[in-house]
């Protein structure tokens, strides 16, 4: 989802889904996760200071590097495809930088959400963490589901993590992973009418026996 009504969701029912997702199953039982969730005026506070550093082009830097380019070609058309869609749902041509801005400007918006977690782990950790951070996500996104709840993974609220140190309760030797923006869904809005492909069980499963 990626545009919200402004009601919050109820305190009890953030903590519900945090605390049920913490049962979720890691490798070794090593837990590797903090979630540090913002609401109300933290949120609003976050969201403008993450705002005015997307406007004024800072680079920002991640805590986690991103793989270095090229990319696989696959992996790089199916990006290219996700943010094509989205665009054209939203009438920005590829060739409209500002329309293009406007919309990685949501990211920052936090999509109008009144909540944005922020999942992080210890730097020192690596790939085998990072799965057990989204079998975190992925637990978390869906007892939202079950409750009612939309919300946006978003690898850019990894872009700016000291914007976010100012506001969130990031441990000290965590870096950030990933956010994520949620709240009650606004039925009415065009952005969320975006529905992504998937590959077929053919080309991403093999079957031997
Ligand atoms: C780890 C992760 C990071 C993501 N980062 C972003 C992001 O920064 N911005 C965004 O708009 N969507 C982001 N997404 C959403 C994906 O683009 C989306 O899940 C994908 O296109 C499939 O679409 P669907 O979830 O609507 O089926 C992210 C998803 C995941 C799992």
């Amino acid at each position: 989802m990626r545009a919200y009504r402004p009601d919050p969701v109820p305190d009890a029912v953030i903590r519900e889904v945090f605390d049920l997702a913490r049962l979720a199953q890691s490798g070794t039982n090593s837990q590797p996760w903090h979630v540090a969730v913002v609401s109300g005026a933290a949120c609003d506070d976050l969201r403008n200071r993450l705002c005015e550093r997307f406007d004024a082009g800072h680079p920002g830097g991640r805590d986690f590097e991103r793989p270095s380019e090229p990319l696989p070609d696959a992996v790089m058309e199916r990006r290219r495809a996700c943010g094509y869609s989205y665009y054209a749902t939203m009438g920005v041509e590829r060739s409209d930088r500002e329309g293009r801005a406007r919309i990685a400007r949501k990211n920052y918006e936090l999509f109008g959400a009144p909540h944005a977690a922020f999942f992080s782990m210890p730097l020192v950790l690596g790939l085998s963490s990072g799965v057990d951070m989204g079998i975190l996500l992925q637990t978390v996104t869906l007892l939202m589901v079950e409750r009612g709840i939309g919300s946006i993974a978003q690898g850019a609220l990894a872009q700016y993590p000291d914007t976010v140190r100012e506001v969130a309760s990031i441990p000290e030797q965590n870096g950030i992973v990933f956010g994520l923006s949620f709240g009650y869904e606004d039925p009415d809005a065009l952005i969320n009418t975006v529905r992504m492909p998937r590959e077929p069980l053919e080309a991403v499963t093999s079957f031997v026996s």
